[in-house]
């Protein structure tokens, strides 16, 4: 803890990281300091590899922490209404939590985020066979993903901004995927209070890749999300079947509880769902047809009164909001995580488009370079 404080003009950060453990929130930095990235270790894997954890703290104060084990994003700290700073996402104190089984606490995930059916899959004329880790279908990338795998880091802080660029090779056959194929995953945080996730991957052989980042965030950094004001740019969504399987169609929200093109709380309309356990867990397919960087949603919390706008280069949102939660994980600062207790968005292509000829691509070719970029925006409200 104290380390940070023998920083001179920094001491104040040492003594948010002791009130961070106590109690997570803190008053935001004076707006005098500069962007930087601290470097310290987060632990061990019980075979003795060495766990990374880099701290990004922008000009304003705001935190973004990052460990080298899945590429995970570990805390998030942004300003609310009165300047104060919370940490607005799931995840552990330690990493015995992340080795453990966890629902992807801020993980990065890949080699294809969301499922495919029954984990099969045939590209050009040949047929694969993934992993399966979701009764029948693959999910999040395998069992032994991308957020299970232990990530090289190289730290970067320019005016403005601080990052981590994080690199990870996954071998042909990894989880059932052909290539060998070279992912990289930045995180930067700038001093307009965004958190930048780029990722970039190439390949030797053709293979499908959706990488996305499953924070769990809660706004308020506490209780439950329902109060939240979710506002998605999406007049349509991918309807499921019973393991959350689409069924190809793109089905308009209007009228129905799938509906966000305008801000509503998240709670309003939930009991009307019919899924078990009940609650969003669905694709909506972005207005913006991804390809390039388009705002894609907008949610605040009335009691903090923090927002946090998304943009991103991808046609899709997932939309989960935490209901497999059942507070049987305790998480940072001895906290458990009910139903509800933060949502998902995670930006990235439809879930099984290696199955969906009608849906954009997820192929990824040798010579070519895959590449997507979400932003992350946090400000306040009245
Ligand atoms: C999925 C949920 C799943 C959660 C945790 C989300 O991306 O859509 O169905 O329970 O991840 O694995």
């Amino acid at each position: 803890m104290k380390t940070c404080l023998s920083l001179g003009t920094f001491r104040w950060c040492g003594w948010l990281a002791a009130l961070a453990v106590a109690a997570p929130i803190a008053q935001a930095a004076a707006p005098s300091s500069r962007a930087r990235v601290e470097k310290s270790s987060f632990g061990r894997t019980p075979d003795g590899v060495e766990i990374e954890l880099y701290t990004l703290t922008n000009a304003r104060g705001a935190i973004a922490k990052v460990i080298t084990y899945g590429a995970t994003l570990t805390e998030l700290w942004v300003p609310d209404r009165s300047g104060n700073l919370g940490d607005v996402i799931l995840g552990f104190d330690r990493l015995d939590g992340y080795l453990g089984e966890h629902p992807y606490f801020g993980s990065t995930v890949g080699r294809v985020a969301n499922r495919i059916a029954k984990g099969r899959f045939t590209l050009d004329g040949r047929s694969y066979q993934l992993a399966c880790n979701d009764g029948p279908n693959h999910l999040h990338g395998g069992p032994q993903g991308f957020h299970r795998k232990v990530w090289k880091a190289e730290p970067a802080a320019r005016r403005g901004a601080a990052s981590v660029r994080l690199v990870y090779t996954s071998p042909d056959g990894e989880e059932g995927y052909p290539g060998n194929l070279t992912a990289t995953v930045t995180y930067t945080l700038t001093d307009r209070n965004e958190l930048r996730i780029d990722y970039e991957a190439t390949t030797d052989k053709a293979t499908p890749i959706n990488l996305t980042n499953h924070s769990y965030f809660n706004l308020a950094g506490e209780g439950d999300i329902l109060a939240h004001q979710m506002m998605i740019a999406a007049d349509r969504f991918t309807p499921v079947d019973d393991t959350l399987i689409p069924t190809g169609k793109l089905q308009p929200v209007q009228g129905t509880p799938m509906d966000f093109t305008r801000p509503m709380a998240i709670g309003s309309r939930i009991d009307q769902l019919t899924n078990n356990p009940r609650g969003y867990d669905h694709n909506y397919v972005l207005n913006s047809g991804g390809g390039r960087l388009a705002r894609a949603l907008r949610v605040s919390d009335p009691h903090s009164g923090r927002v946090m706008e998304v943009r991103t280069t991808e046609p899709g949102i997932q939309f989960y909001s935490g209901n497999f939660l059942d507070g049987t994980i305790r998480g940072k600062y001895g906290r458990v995580y009910p139903k509800h207790a933060a949502f998902c968005v995670e930006a990235d292509h439809f879930p099984d488009s290696a199955n969906q000829p009608a849906f954009p691509p997820t192929i990824l070719r040798p010579g070519k370079t895959y590449r997507q970029t979400t932003i992350h925006r946090f400000s306040v409200q009245k």
